[in-house]
C-alpha cells in the first residue's frame, strides 16, 4: 500500500517563471540565431551583446565578412571585424555562420573591371574569386562552421538573375564558387542563400539550381531561405510547401526570419505576436528539416529594414524592442516551443 504524506504547511506561492531563453526553448530542435552588426560583436553595444549570449546559439555577421568589408581593394584584406566577429562566437559557445563569399551586392566595382574599367576575362574572375575564397574561407578554416556561399543568384521569376558574375563566368560560377570553399574548408556546411522562395516561379528555380549542383556532386549543405515575410505574406501552407520542396531534395533549411508591420501600437504588437507563432509552428512542422532560424538583427533598433527599403524609416521587426525588452512576440514564439523540449540552461 502506498503511503501519502500530507503536509500541513501551506506551501509558498510559485513565483512566476521567467521565460526561457530561444536557445533553450528550441534546444534539441534547431538552432536559433541572430544576425550581429560590429558594435554587438566588438562590444560597444553592451545591452545587445548581453542579449545574444543570453539568447541565441548562433550568429551570423550582417556585414563583417562582406566582399566590400573584407576585401576592399585588390591586394587589402581586412579582417579586423572578421577575427573579432569569429572570437566573439568561439568565447559564447556559439554555431558562427560566414556570410557571403558571393554576392552581386557589397561588392567592390574593381572585382570586375580591369584598371581602365574594362570587364575582366572569365580567367582574371575565376582567379579573382579563387583568391577570395580560398583567403577568406581558409582564415577561419574549421571555425566558422558554415557559410553562405552564393547569395540571391536568382531574378523574382527564378531565372539567373543577370550580374557581373553571371555574364563574365557564365551559369557554373554557382558550382565553381562552392569548389574553391570544399576546397578551403571541407568541413564547413556549405548553403545556398536566397529570399522570397516562397515565390513558385523562384521556388523552381531554386530547386532546379540546387538540383543540378547535387548532380554535379557539389556538397550543398543546406538552403538559406531567407524570409522576408511581412504580416500578411507568405501564408503558413505556402511557408509549409516551400519547405517541404527542398526537403524533398535532401537539403535541410535553415531560415532567416524578418517578419515586419509598419509602427507598433498595440494590435500590431498583438499582431506581429500571432505571425511569428504561426511562423515558428510552421518551422516546428518541420523540424526534420529546419536547422537553424536566424532573426536578420537582435533589437529593433538595429535592424536592417529601418533603412531599407525606406531610409530612415522606423521599423519594429524583431523580437526586443529598442529598449532591449522583450516584445509580445518574444513570448509567442517561446511558447510554441514543444515543452518537452525544455531544459534548464
Ligand atoms: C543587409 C544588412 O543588414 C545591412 O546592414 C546592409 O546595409 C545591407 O545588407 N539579404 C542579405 C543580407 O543577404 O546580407 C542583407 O543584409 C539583407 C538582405
Amino acid at each position: 500500500m502506498g503511503a501519502l504524506a500530507l503536509g500541513c504547511a501551506r506551501p509558498a506561492p510559485s513565483p512566476v517563471p521567467a521565460p526561457p531563453a530561444l536557445r533553450t526553448a528550441f534546444r534539441g530542435v534547431f538552432l536559433v540565431g541572430a544576425a550581429l552588426n560590429a558594435a554587438q560583436f566588438s562590444g560597444q553595444d553592451t545591452l545587445g551583446a548581453a542579449i545574444v549570449k543570453a539568447q541565441f546559439n548562433s550568429i551570423t555577421p550582417e556585414n563583417a565578412l562582406k566582399w566590400a568589408s573584407v576585401h576592399p581593394r585588390p591586394r587589402t584584406y581586412d579582417f579586423a571585424a572578421g577575427d573579432r566577429y569569429v572570437a566573439f562566437g568561439e568565447q559564447n559557445g556559439m554555431f558562427v555562420v560566414g556570410h557571403n563569399l558571393l554576392w552581386h551586392k557589397q561588392t567592390p566595382r574593381w572585382v570586375f573591371e580591369d584598371s581602365t574599367g574594362t570587364p575582366v576575362s572569365r580567367d582574371t574572375l575565376l582567379a579573382r574569386l579563387r583568391d577570395h575564397i580560398h583567403t577568406v574561407v581558409g582564415r577561419y578554416r574549421g571555425r566558422i562552421k558554415g557559410w553562405d556561399v552564393v547569395n540571391e543568384a536568382l531574378e523574382d521569376d527564378g531565372t539567373m538573375r543577370r550580374t557581373p558574375w553571371l555574364t563574365i563566368l557564365g551559369e557554373d560560377y554557382l558550382a565553381t564558387a562552392f569548389r574553391f570553399a570544399h576546397e578551403a574548408d571541407p568541413e564547413a556546411e556549405l548553403y545556398y542563400n536566397d529570399y522570397e522562395l516562397e515565390r513558385a516561379p523562384k521556388r523552381r528555380g531554386a530547386v532546379e539550381l540546387v538540383r543540378r549542383l547535387q548532380d554535379e556532386g557539389i556538397p550543398i549543405a543546406a538552403v538559406g531561405l531567407q524570409n522576408h515575410d511581412r504580416l500578411d505574406w507568405p501564408s503558413p501552407a505556402q511557408e509549409d510547401s516551400t519547405i517541404d520542396a527542398f526537403a524533398r531534395l535532401g537539403v535541410p533549411h535553415t531560415s532567416e526570419s524578418n517578419p515586419f508591420g509598419d509602427g507598433l501600437p498595440d494590435s500590431l504588437q498583438q499582431a506581429l505576436a500571432r505571425r511569428y507563432a504561426e511562423l515558428f509552428a510552421s518551422y516546428l512542422r518541420h523540424r526534420e528539416t529546419v536547422t537553424r532560424v536566424t532573426f536578420w538583427g537582435v533589437t529593433d533598433r538595429d535592424s536592417w529594414l529601418n533603412n531599407w527599403p525606406v531610409r530612415g524609416r522606423t521599423n519594429y521587426p524583431l523580437l526586443f524592442g529598442r529598449d532591449g525588452r522583450p516584445k509580445p512576440a518574444f513570448a509567442a514564439v517561446v511558447r510554441t516551443a514543444p515543452t518537452r523540449e525544455r531544459r534548464d540552461d
